[in-house]
């Protein structure tokens, strides 16, 4: 059997108590369904920084590469707003991704049948969406160089970021979104803005070589990427992988997000390079929301994120494709029995806190098996 090393990082905030509900499923798993996940713990964030000073410590990094996957809660809160910027939370979540070459981010808007009613777009539009963003997450403009406060001396000064991209990085992540669009809907709708920027020229031309050299038999389209924005909020049902840089990705991703409502529902995967000899991937798992300080420790907090978080990470990292399903399928029945965290509340349905919300998904995962 496969190895099935799994490093939970739960973080700061709401990330442990989300993380907890998690842990249930996981307790389930290797108990009744032989699963064999190997479970070890780190720190990360400011409990990583109160612990001994860094956002995250050689030994648990080192744990993250030694890992085949890593589920991370949220980090941050105002007790850290003021620590250095190389050692505040976010640090130890970026050393993560940078080590990690953690280069493709999968974030999908999923609208749950139950929850159509409270999107801000009409139930028609978003009902039964189910759509796939694959942002660039380790280059463009958020790390080129130069990358700079210039002053020019004359009371003015100058802010610099540089947009790069290299073909290699345009063809990986392209080729993540075409392999994924050949297990969902086989569409992929390519986002940049070529009429005004040079990297977007090249986007798309190594996007349209690389579909043609290995991906013909997927429908490839290319939009510019505020078009992009208006046909999200338009008629998102149109899509079905939407690939793009890091800036873009960052806003579409959110955009797409607050289709289908609360924060509290809205995992992501974080992809690596394959590694050359297995052909297996390191990847990284997370909700989208935060640490969440103002409900940290009330047990309000909303685990669907962390869990379905979890779910991505059964079907990309460990093929565990039934397992994903069914428990994908837990969260929707669970919710569908009008089972709800104060986020996602609606009149006539049941309140519940985090644990509760865990272990009714956990108990309709099992009835589910
Ligand atoms: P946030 O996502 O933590 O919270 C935004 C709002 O959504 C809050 O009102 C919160 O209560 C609510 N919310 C978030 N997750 C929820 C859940 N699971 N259930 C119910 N309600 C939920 O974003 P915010 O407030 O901007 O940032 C708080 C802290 O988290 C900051 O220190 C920020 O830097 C950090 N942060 C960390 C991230 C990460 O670890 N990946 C991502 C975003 C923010
Ligand atoms: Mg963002």
């Amino acid at each position: 059997m496969a190895s099935k090393k799994l490093l939970l990082l739960p973080g700061d905030g709401i990330g442990p108590e989300a993380m907890a509900e998690v842990r249930k499923i996981i307790a389930y798993m290797n108990a009744e369904l032989k699963s064999g996940f190997e479970l070890e713990e780190g720190l990360v964030g400011g409990c990583a920084y109160d612990a001994h000073g860094k956002a995250i410590s050689d030994a648990d990094m080192a744990k993250a590469m030694a890992a085949d996957a890593v589920l991370f809660g949220a980090v941050g809160g105002p007790k850290w707003d003021s620590v250095p910027y190389d050692v505040r939370p976010e640090a130890g979540l970026l050393r993560l991704r940078k080590d990690m070459e953690l280069f493709a981010n999968l974030r999908p808007a999923i609208c749950y049948p139950a929850l159509a009613d409270s999107s801000s777009l009409k139930k028609d539009v978003v009902e039964g969406l189910d759509i796939l963003i694959v942002r660039e997450l380790t280059g463009g403009v958020y790390f080129g160089e130069p990358k700079e406060i210039v002053d020019l001396g004359n009371g003015q000064k100058r802010g610099i970021d540089t947009q790069v991209y290299d073909t290699y990085e345009i063809e990986r992540i392209s080729g993540v979104a075409f392999e994924l669009a050949r297990t969902r809907r086989n569409k992929v709708t390519s986002m940049e803005k070529r009429n005004v920027m040079k990297s977007g020229v090249l986007w798309n031309e190594v996007v349209t070589a690389n579909h043609k050299a290995r991906y013909s038999d997927v429908q490839l389209e290319h939009m510019l990427a505020d078009a992009g924005g208006m046909q999200l909020v338009r008629w998102p049902k149109q899509f079905d992988v939407i690939v793009t840089d890091n800036l873009f990705g960052d806003m579409l991703s959110d955009i797409a997000a607050m289709l289908t409502g609360s924060l509290g529902m809205l995992p992501s995967a974080s992809l690596g390079a394959p590694d050359g000899k297995t052909g297996s991937r390191k990847a990284l798992y997370e909700p989208v929301h935060g640490s969440a300080p103002d409900i940290a420790g009330t047990g309000a907090a909303n685990p669907i994120a962390m869990i379905a978080s979890f779910a991505m990470c059964l079907r990309y990292s460990f093929n565990m494709v039934e397992e994903a399903d069914r428990l994908e399928a837990a969260i929707a029945g669970v919710l569908g029995d009008g089972i709800r965290t104060g986020d996602i509340m609606s009149e006539g349905s049941t309140k519940v806190g985090t644990t509760q919300m865990g272990d009714a998904i956990l108990a309709k995962f099992k009835a589910l098996a």
